[in-house]
């Protein structure tokens, strides 16, 4: 069988480009509807009811325009709400949290160190799926949540961005083997977090394992789409002002070719 309906994926900004970066790159096929709740970002610092909320909110929009699968592509929301939409009558749903996990497992070291919003580290959700899928590996779990106001700025390789990095990250230093990026900014800053934990410790992008995961459900649902002659369309659908999201789109993921920002009224 063969499925062209678009996939729908959320996060609470802009961020979450970079997980439709890598689908798109993976999947060319696969129309695409992207949701930014650039009205109600951040989502890193609020509680677990409100994002559960604004999550269902997201998920009953993309619904309601036929996707056939549904993308969290915010851990925060990845962390706080994936169990609950597994629980319920939804259309099928990816998080960004198991395929970074399943990438650090699947790696070298047993020292697995996972950083993200203070509400994806509070949730424990990557902590228990680290001990779940590698048992007795340790695992440092840190909040950093100053790396997202900065990745939107562009400020990503200046010495401001270096000098946070350094004041979250030094006591990770010969502490970790695999670093697991749990947030959807945080790609954006790989050179700088390199350079403060050096080339021992593998960067784990979960946007990147995230594709493979949504590849990988498609196939398991059998519902990918057929190769096609024409570029499928990438809607890129707003909360907030399309201005200020396309520029910031821009800087995130360059050259990727998506429609204008476009304002739309999820309430
Ligand atoms: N998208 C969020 C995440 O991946 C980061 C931005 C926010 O706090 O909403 O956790």
């Amino acid at each position: 069988m063969v499925d062209d309906r678009p996939i729908g994926i959320f996060d609470s900004g802009i961020g979450g480009l970079t997980v439709l970066k890598e689908i798109h790159a993976l999947l060319p096929h696969e129309e695409l509807i992207y949701l930014g709740d650039t009205a109600r970002v951040p989502y890193g610092g609020k509680s677990k009811e409100t994002v559960l909320r604004y999550t269902l909110n997201n998920v009953r929009f993309l619904e309601a325009q036929g996707v056939k699968l549904v993308v969290v592509a915010c851990n925060t929301a990845s962390a706080y709400a994936l169990p609950e939409l597994l629980d319920h009558d939804n259309p099928p749903v990816v998080g960004v949290i198991e395929g970074g996990v399943e990438a650090a497992a699947n790696s070298n070291g047993a020292r697995i160190g996972v950083i993200g919003t203070e509400a994806t580290i509070n949730s424990m959700a990557y902590q228990n799926a680290v001990a779940r899928l590698r048992p007795g590996s340790q695992v440092l779990a840190k909040a950093c949540p100053m790396f997202v106001p900065l990745v939107e700025e562009g400020w990503v390789d200046n010495e401001i961005a270096l000098a946070v990095a350094h004041e979250y990250l030094h006591e990770f230093q010969g502490k970790v083997d695999a670093l697991v990026l749990g947030c959807t900014h945080y790609p954006m800053l790989k050179t700088i977090i390199s350079s403060v934990l050096g080339e021992s410790t593998i960067l784990i992008d979960s946007a990147r394992e995230t594709a493979r995961i949504v590849s990988r459900t498609l196939d398991r649902l059998n519902i990918a789409c057929q190769p096609r002659q024409n570029r499928p369309r990438i809607r890129f659908q707003v909360t907030d002002s399309p201005k200020r999201s396309m520029e910031v789109a821009r800087r995130m993921v360059g050259q990727v070719d998506i429609d204008d920002a476009e304002y739309v009224d999820i309430t």
